[in-house]
């Protein structure tokens, strides 16, 4: 079996098995880029060693998928009050590489308030916590590979990687895929953000194109009238061009 094509359509005498694509090297940013500063730390001193892939990588347990409760999609709603901010709805579709759609796959969110502030004891910039807001919430994509959220526009917050760094708005996404191997961390950003061109971590996926794909799109058709504005959000998994991933 080739390596381009991965492991391919295997089947067991008890269930079908679908294999899956290693995404395009110009789509996954280096491990040590010199703009992002801690990656300078933690990538690693030796070449990476390429592993063949194996049946149980794709049969292997997918964690989380019991306990999603009715709401935890809904990250204006896990507190008492309303968290302060713009209310905006976030979905779209998990695609694989061949463009099907990723069937009840947990995707997970974690993001910070509007006022850029996470609630995490690294976090003690100048902004206030909102105590009606956690920032993390998690779904299971429909038949269709469709996901929804409902949260609050994060605001940008500083991160001292350099002399007046501040990350553009986001929202960091984790998608399990259809195996606990496929795990897969990325960030959204949202249309038009002056700080995309200051920010070495969107700036680490080289390819202008990619970097395209990281960032969401104003969508009318997921707005909804006199509640809060839509953004489109799709995330392909594996193939030629994929949603550029965070190792
Ligand atoms: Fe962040």
């Amino acid at each position: 079996m080739s390596e381009e094509a991965g492991v391919a359509q295997r089947t067991t005498s008890e269930t079908s098995v679908t294999g899956y694509r290693r995404e395009a090297a110009e789509s996954r940013p280096p491990l040590d880029y010199p703009g992002y500063g801690s990656t300078r730390l933690r990538a690693p001193t030796r070449p990476p060693i390429l592993l063949p892939h194996s049946l149980s990588e794709i049969t292997g347990p997918v964690y989380g998928h019991e306990g999603v409760g009715p709401l935890d999609h809904d990250l204006t709603r896990r507190h008492d009050r309303e968290p302060l901010g713009e209310r905006i709805v976030v979905g779209g579709r998990v695609l694989d590489g061949d463009g099907r759609p990723v069937r009840n796959t947990l995707v997970e969110i974690w993001q910070a308030n509007a006022a850029g502030r996470y609630i995490h004891a690294a976090d003690q910039h100048p902004a206030p916590l909102d105590p009606n807001f956690t920032g993390a919430g998690r779904t299971l994509t429909d038949d269709d590979g469709r996901y929804r959220f409902i949260t609050i526009k994060p605001g940008a917050y500083p991160w001292g990687n350099h002399e007046n760094a501040w990350r553009p708005a986001h929202i960091h996404f984790s998608l399990f895929g259809p195996a606990f191997a496929t795990r897969l961390v990325t960030q959204m950003y949202f249309p038009g953000d002056p700080l995309f061109a200051y920010d070495p971590i969107f700036n680490s996926v080289r390819d202008p194109r990619a970097r395209e794909r990281m960032v969401s799109a104003f969508d009318m058709d997921s707005t909804v009238p006199e509640w809060a504005l839509g953004y489109r959000f799709d995330i392909v998994l594996r193939g030629r061009e994929p949603t550029p991933f965070e190792d």
